[in-house]
């Protein structure tokens, strides 16, 4: 067993304490969340995610065939279930390009004791709300970078205006959805837009979440300079509709949470740049091919795909989720360095965020 270093989130654990059955990595880190990539495709150009340069036409995405069926995604949840986790997220690329996605929601859906969220790009979402809500999904968080349409078609780099992500917004919540909207802010790019984006869904129930532009993949360009911190945004949000903190709900929640002092609802920050929070990160990652990752900057995953595929059963899957996650003592954020800045990492796209 590695020792814990010190650190704020840790100091109250005792590892003693660990419940028996859970199933705890190296720092101690339970296991409660599966990110499920389901396409490395996207219909957007994200600047800071995949952009055109790099993710054009002669780009080689995953082979159907590489790609795991609805089928596998289910057993493999099903075992992951079995190991402690309790939230799934549906994601890519974007997880709405997937064809019948709502038959896979419908597949975990008969998994006890998970809840069933996706994170899209919504442009798709007002045709699918209906569907995926029909077909269990429990909520949705929209990423949307700004209300400014040259800005949001810049930054999505397809030229796909902010009214139609706006009315997927409208129709998952029309069918009942919880919805969270994801902005990635980049100073001299969007930041002039948030406090918009933040008067906008100020009293609609729907909570914005400013993410700092992070160093993820090797292709984004990403800069320090680049980053707002959300201490910045905070402030200035402040300034104009007095903040209150409000503690976290669990654990392992990634956004520092604020409700408006008026009442006109919450805002969230999600600041693994200047705020890491590798210390209650309860994350595992499965890549639309098959690999489990133990962090979103990690450089190589475990292949499930292949074991799956040969035949492995129940006993040899849950034995490879376990000493995976056991083996885990990853804590990139907390670490970053300009040495760490060279090392490879997977891009967002293919891990999915
Ligand atoms: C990779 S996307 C996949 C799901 C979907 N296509 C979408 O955009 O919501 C998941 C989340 O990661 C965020 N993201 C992508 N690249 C990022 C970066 N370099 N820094 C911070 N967040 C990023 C996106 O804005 C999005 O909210
Ligand atoms: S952030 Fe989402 S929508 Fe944008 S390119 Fe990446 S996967 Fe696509």
């Amino acid at each position: 067993m590695a020792t814990r270093p010190p650190h704020p989130d840790w100091d109250d654990l005792d590892p003693a304490e660990d419940a028996p059955g859970t199933v705890v990595d190296r720092l101690h880190r339970p296991l409660r969340d599966l990110r499920i990539s389901v396409t490395d495709r996207c219909n957007f150009r994200c600047r800071y995610c995949m952009p055109r340069e790099v993710f054009g036409t002669d780009y080689a995405f995953l082979d159907r065939s590489a790609v795991l069926s609805f089928e596998e995604i289910e057993r493999v949840a099903r075992r992951f279930a079995g190991a402690g986790v309790t939230k799934i997220r549906l994601t890519g690329g974007e997880p709405t390009l997937r064809a019948d996605l709502p038959a896979l929601v419908a597949l975990l859906r008969t998994i006890p004791g998970i809840e069933i969220a996706m994170t899209t790009n919504g442009t798709l979402l007002a045709r699918l709300a209906v569907p995926l809500r029909e077909a269990g999904l429990d909520r949705v968080t929209v990423s949307l970078d700004s209300l400014d349409d040259a800005t949001f078609r810049a930054m999505n780099d397809v030229g796909v205006p902010v009214a139609t992500v706006l009315a997927g917004i409208d129709e998952a919540a029309a069918v009942g959805l919880p919805v969270k909207v994801n902005a990635v802010v980049r100073r001299g790019v969007n930041d002039g837009t948030m406090l918009a984006l933040a008067e906008r869904f100020r009293g609609s129930g729907h909570t914005v979440r400013f993410i700092e532009f992070m160093d993820v993949g090797t292709t984004n360009g990403w800069r320090l300079d680049e980053v707002v911190p959300s201490a910045e945004l905070v402030a200035a949000i402040d300034a104009r509709w007095p903040l209150r903190p409000v503690a976290p709900a669990s654990p392992g929640e990634v956004a520092r949470r604020y409700r408006y002092a008026d009442g006109g609802g919450e805002v969230g920050f999600i600041s693994s740049v200047t705020q890491p929070f590798c210390g209650t990160c309860t994350r595992m990652r499965l890549s639309a091919d098959g690999r489990l990752y133990t962090c979103l900057f990690a450089t190589e995953g475990v292949d499930l795909l292949g074991v799956l595929r040969t035949g492995a059963d129940d006993e040899a899957l849950d034995a490879l989720i376990q000493t995976t996650w056991r083996a885990r003592a990853d804590r990139y954020s907390e670490e970053r360095s300009e040495a760490t800045a060279v090392l490879p990492r997977v891009e967002m796209s293919y891990i999915g965020g």
